[in-house]
């Protein structure tokens, strides 16, 4: 996925438009005779001004040992009346944040010689003072790499140390700070190859195993994760990561976890039992589980039964990782629905999140703070 973040001035209509929106429903009369409501069932009304449940879903999923995160991407600061809807619900619902982007080889590494920590920084500033994690998001992957590598030529110990010198400078600089690293992404093909992104054909296929390597010497404590997607369902692929990782720790390789970024489609979520077992395979390895990249897209238009599948498929993803020791975190890959990389991504979907476009809380928002107690 190479698709870059926010045109400016489609987010600035897309702000103008919440923010409409935003005032509308604050304004609106239904507001003020309605509570927030802890039950799931019919839609409650839409109330943006108090916590949705009574039960903020960082505290439900406290209680459970699990970290919740959201991706962002933008709303970090400003952005005006959606700015500050963002923020309320991100620090009201979430324990933890995944920078979307900013902490992407081409945004950390823009030109050669120079590194840009500015904006990462800043996520991580915020997440401190509203007492949130932060899951570092990614050292080693294929995609976003800034063009002044992927245009060079370079020699296969050239390629070799700009790996290991950018590892060790990205993890130094977070040392201490981070829950945990993507230290490499996406590094398999769905039939179970390896993909021969531009660190195996540079560097060659020990890549993975130079990276964790070096991201454990620059930052010995914190916890290192292998993140891919459609390792959800049995498969190659996921064969292919079990067999990976298992390789990995036999050799005393350091990697200390398994990220399912689990994009799913409505309708097609694994049932709890084979996601559940598909967890605990890789929990006996001895790896922690985290699922990194939680959200369940609809074909748009949406009907109100997607709604609730899509309810229901949040539920159960809740209730496996709950079933499995060593699931210890879930990310949801963005807060709302207007946020999501999704639209861009796979045109044609959307509504993928917890909450809507206005930052209501959608069904999924109910049966996964539900599916916590
Ligand atoms: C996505 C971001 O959300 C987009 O804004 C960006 O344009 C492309 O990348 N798998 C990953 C994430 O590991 O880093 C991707 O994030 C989504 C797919």
């Amino acid at each position: 996925m190479t698709r870059m973040s926010g045109h400016p001035r489609a987010d600035a209509r897309r702000s103008s438009r919440l923010a409409t929106i935003a005032a509308a429903i604050a304004g609106s009369s239904i507001l003020a005779a309605c509570g927030s409501s802890d039950s799931v069932g019919p839609r409650p009304p839409i109330d943006t001004t108090t916590p949705p449940t009574t039960s903020a879903l960082k505290d439900l999923a406290s209680r459970r040992g699990i970290v919740l995160g959201a991706a962002v991407e933008r709303y970090l600061e400003g952005g005006g009346a959606t700015g500050a809807l963002f923020r309320t619900r991100l620090t009201g619902e979430f324990s933890a944040v995944t920078p979307g982007n900013d902490m992407k080889h081409e945004r950390l590494a823009p030109s050669q010689g120079s590194y840009s920590f500015a904006a990462a920084d800043a996520i991580v500033a915020f997440a401190q003072a509203n007492g949130m994690r932060v899951r570092g998001h990614t050292l080693v992957w294929g995609s976003q790499i800034a063009r002044w590598v992927t245009t060079g030529t370079w020699t296969q110990e050239q390629a070799r140390t700009m790996l290991t010198s950018y590892i060790t400078t990205v993890a130094g600089h977070f040392k201490g700070k981070l829950l945990a690293w993507d230290v490499v992404n996406e590094p398999l093909n769905d039939d179970g190859s390896l993909k021969q992104n531009f660190w195996a054909t540079n560097v060659g296929a020990d890549y993975i195993e130079l990276a964790f390597r070096t991201a454990h010497a620059a930052d010995p404590d914190v916890p290192l994760f292998l993140n891919d997607y459609n390792l959800e369902y049995p498969g190659a692929k996921a064969d292919a990561a079990y067999t990976l990782v298992r390789d990995l720790r036999t050799r005393g390789v350091p990697i200390d976890g398994i990220g399912f970024q689990a994009h799913f489609i409505v309708g097609t979520v694994p049932s709890r039992a084979s996601l559940a077992a598909t967890f605990k395979r890789f929990a006996d390895l001895g790896l922690k589980v985290h699922i990194t990249e939680l959200d369940i897209r609809i074909r748009q238009p949406s009907t109100s039964a997607d709604l609730t599948t899509q309810a229901s498929d949040y539920a159960t993803v809740v209730r496996a990782c709950l079933d499995t020791p060593g699931c210890e975190s879930i990310v949801t890959w963005g807060l709302a629905d207007s946020d999501s990389w999704v639209p861009q991504a796979f045109p044609g979907w959307g509504e993928p999140l917890l909450f809507d476009a206005a930052y209501a809380p959608k069904p999924a928002y109910y049966a996964f703070a539900d599916a916590l107690k």
